[in-house]
This record gives C-alpha cells, sequence and structure tokens, in this order.
C-alpha cells in the first residue's frame, strides 16, 4: 500500500494524514470544505515545526511530509486510485454509512476501506458496501502525532489478509496495532468513557473539585491527564455521544452520561474547542 485517501481534515484527519505522510505515502486529504483543508495544513505544518523543534524529524523531512500530501474537495477525485481509504469524518453514523456506500462505488476491488469511528459498527459500515471483507476499523488517538496506540477493529466480514495488511502498515508508521472485535465502544472507549463519565458524577456530587479530581488520577494512577482534563481536550459532545452509542448498543443504563455532561454540551461548553469545559481556555 502506497497511496492513502484521509477523508475529513479535522483534528483526527489531519493528524493522520500527518503520520502517512511522514512515514513517505502518498496521502490525498479529502474534506468538502476547502478552507478545512487549508486549516488542516496549517495545523500540520505546525505540528511538524514542533517535531524539527524536538528534532524527531530535521527541516527536509518536514518538507518531503508536506509535499506528499495533496488535497480535495471532490470525494470521486480523491479516492479513485488509492490503496487505502481512511475515513475520519464527522462521528455520525448517517454520514459515515453514506460516504462508505459513496466510497465504494469509486474504489476497486482490492481498495480497503477503514474508519477511524470511534464507537460505530464495523460491521455496519461494511454492510453499506460491496466488499464488506476490505472493511476495517482503524481507530487512531489524539494526538495522532504523538500516541502508538492504534486500535485495529474486525467487522464480522473482514478477511484475514485485511487485518494482516493493516497491523503490517501500523507498524510501518511507528505505531503500534491492537487487534479488538467490533463490539460498542471497542476496548479504548469502553473502558476509558465510564471513567470519564464517573469523574464527572464525582465533580456533580460535589466530592471533590475538578482540578483535586484530575490531580489524584495524575498522580496516583500516573495517568498525562485528569478525567476532566483529558474530557475537555477531546470535547465533551463527542464524550457524550461514545457514551449514547453505548447505553444505546448494551441497552445497558450504566453507559449513560452524567446529567452535568448532558447540561455542559447542550450550554456549548464542549471543553478547548468552545474555550470552556471542566476548565477555561484561551481561543
Ligand atoms: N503533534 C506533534 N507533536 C505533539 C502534538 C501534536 N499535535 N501534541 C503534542 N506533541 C508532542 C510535544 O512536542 C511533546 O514532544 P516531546 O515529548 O518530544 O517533548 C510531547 O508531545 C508532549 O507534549 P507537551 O510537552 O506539549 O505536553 P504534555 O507533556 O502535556 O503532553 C499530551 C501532551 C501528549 C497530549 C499528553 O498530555 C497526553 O498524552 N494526554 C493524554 C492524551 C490521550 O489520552 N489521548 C487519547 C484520547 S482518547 C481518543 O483520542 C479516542 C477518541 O475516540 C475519543
Amino acid at each position: 500500500m502506497k497511496k492513502i485517501a484521509v477523508i475529513g481534515a479535522g483534528t483526527m484527519g489531519n493528524g493522520i494524514a500527518h503520520v502517512f505522510a511522514q512515514y513517505g505515502y502518498a496521502v490525498n486529504l479529502i474534506d468538502t470544505q476547502s478552507a478545512a483543508l487549508e486549516k488542516a495544513l496549517q495545523t500540520i505544518a505546525k505540528n511538524l515545526d514542533r517535531q524539527v523543534a524536538k528534532a524527531v524529524i530535521n527541516a527536509e523531512d518536514k518538507q518531503k511530509t508536506l509535499d506528499l500530501i495533496t488535497c480535495s474537495t471532490i470525494l470521486k477525485e480523491g479516492v479513485q486510485d488509492r490503496d487505502l481509504v481512511i475515513e475520519a469524518a464527522t462521528e455520525n453514523s448517517k454520514i459515515k454509512l453514506a460516504i462508505f456506500s459513496e466510497i465504494d462505488s469509486y474504489t476497486n476491488d482490492s481498495c480497503i476501506l477503514a474508519s477511524n469511528t470511534s464507537s460505530i459498527s464495523i460491521t455496519q459500515l461494511a454492510e453499506a458496501t460491496k466488499k464488506p471483507g476490505n472493511v476495517i476499523g482503524m481507530h487512531f488517538m489524539n494526538p495522532v502525532p504523538v500516541m502508538k496506540l492504534v486500535e485495529i477493529i474486525n467487522g464480522k466480514a473482514t478477511t484475514t489478509a485485511v487485518t494482516e495488511s493493516i497491523v503490517t502498515l501500523t507498524n510501518a508508521i511507528g505505531k503500534i496495532p491492537c487487534v479488538v472485535k467490533d463490539a460498542p465502544g471497542f476496548i479504548a472507549n469502553r473502558i476509558l468513557m465510564p471513567m470519564i463519565n464517573e469523574a464527572v458524577l464525582a465533580f456533580e456530587e460535589g466530592i471533590s473539585d475538578a482540578a483535586t479530581i484530575d490531580q489524584i488520577m495524575k498522580l496516583g494512577m500516573a495517568h498525562p491527564m485528569g478525567p476532566l482534563q483529558l474530557a475537555d481536550y477531546i470535547g465533551l459532545d463527542v464524550c457524550k455521544n461514545i457514551l449514547e452509542i453505548m447505553e444505546d448498543g448494551f441497552q445497558n443504563s450504566k453507559y449513560k452520561p452524567a446529567a452535568l455532561l448532558t447540561k455542559m454540551v447542550s450550554e456549548g461548553k464542549l471543553g478547548v474547542k468552545s474555550g470552556e469545559g471542566f476548565y477555561t481556555y484561551q481561543k
């Protein structure tokens, strides 16, 4: 696999494009909004500068990486000659199902179709295509250039050959693949989101303030960020959405988002991206 397409130029999409290009893959970054593509290229350049400053890469590597990224606002044009398409669009099953159905018709039979979904069923996405054996989950973690994990999710129909190719590719971009079965929240979010939700409940009950709750998990459990700071970083709307998918998928109220989480999302307090969550941020 040499030619990759990434759909969606948001935080995850630009991070995925960054990493593939850094490791020498030609990447088409696709988004319906040209302004989003411009912003993504600026973010990638800024994150490459961080890596240059830390001597992870040199200035020449930075330029080579940027040269390997092309942008497109037209889905068909962006995916048609690709070996692998990674969808990192908005976390909405209707949108993702429509994208999978469309990219299926534009790509050849050997093209692998991956989703960076954090919790939507891979089996369901595969059913929107005529090549379900080629559909797989590649769940990257934020910030993508830094986090080592890629959670690889096999749908019911994913072939062993496709899983093996994706595992090999993941290693080739300096990441560590962990293969799991398709289930709501997979493994990463099934464990992470209840922890975040529990921290919100403890905060809501006034057991302690946000900074102390976070400090307890940072000092006591060696987490790099406390759960409330991490919720702000991920986006409170994203956390709520994933919890709801698990509540619905397992038909179990233990995943029900805390009332405070729901309230904050309805008030537009989404964390870092909105400037306010459990903490406040400079925009
Ligand atoms: N691109 C490139 N490099 C970056 C970067 C980016 N976007 N963001 C940070 N870095 C680098 C920095 O240059 C620095 O490099 P160094 O170690 O060589 O000095 C290193 O990462 C650490 O960054 P900082 O010094 O700026 O800040 P911190 O030490 O506070 O680390 C953090 C920041 C890496 C975000 C750390 O706090 C962390 O690991 N937090 C937890 C992140 C996490 O849990 N992510 C998973 C979220 S869940 C998810 O994504 C799944 C989804 O489905 C919800």
